[in-house]
């Protein structure tokens, strides 16, 4: 029998008052925290907002949340078998649920086109 272990979720919107949500999820050693994200997306929610791209090839960064209070890449971060607490991170502006705005602000869509309308 698989065993399952505690995931808490940070889930919510800019605005609104965080809320957490504890789900099990079956535990295989060595897992990462994002397979665990996408084992709920998959059997338990399909809309938790995540990010993720390269999957373990840690070149993305796309995939990174606070674990445990921690920023980690959820694709390289070993979910604990005590269980584990992801929300987004602290310090870049919210979108949803884990997923928060990491381009930097030089690199943002406004910053190019404000860029070009300069220019030409
Ligand atoms: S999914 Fe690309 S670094 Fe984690």
């Amino acid at each position: 029998m698989t065993r399952a272990v505690p995931v808490v979720i940070q889930r919510g919107a800019p605005g609104e008052e965080p809320r957490f949500e504890t789900h099990q999820v079956p535990y295989r050693e060595g897992m990462s925290v994002l397979d665990a994200i996408v084992w709920l997306r998959t059997h338990v929610d399909s809309t938790i907002a995540f990010r993720y791209s390269c999957i373990n090839a840690n070149a993305c960064k796309e995939c990174m949340v606070a674990v445990d209070g921690h920023t980690r890449y959820a694709c390289t971060a070993r979910l604990s078998p005590a269980g584990t607490t992801v929300g987004p991170l602290a310090n870049k502006k919210l979108v949803r649920d884990l997923v928060t705005d990491i381009v930097p602000p030089k690199e943002s869509l406004q910053a190019i086109l404000g860029e070009r309308s300069r220019t030409s």
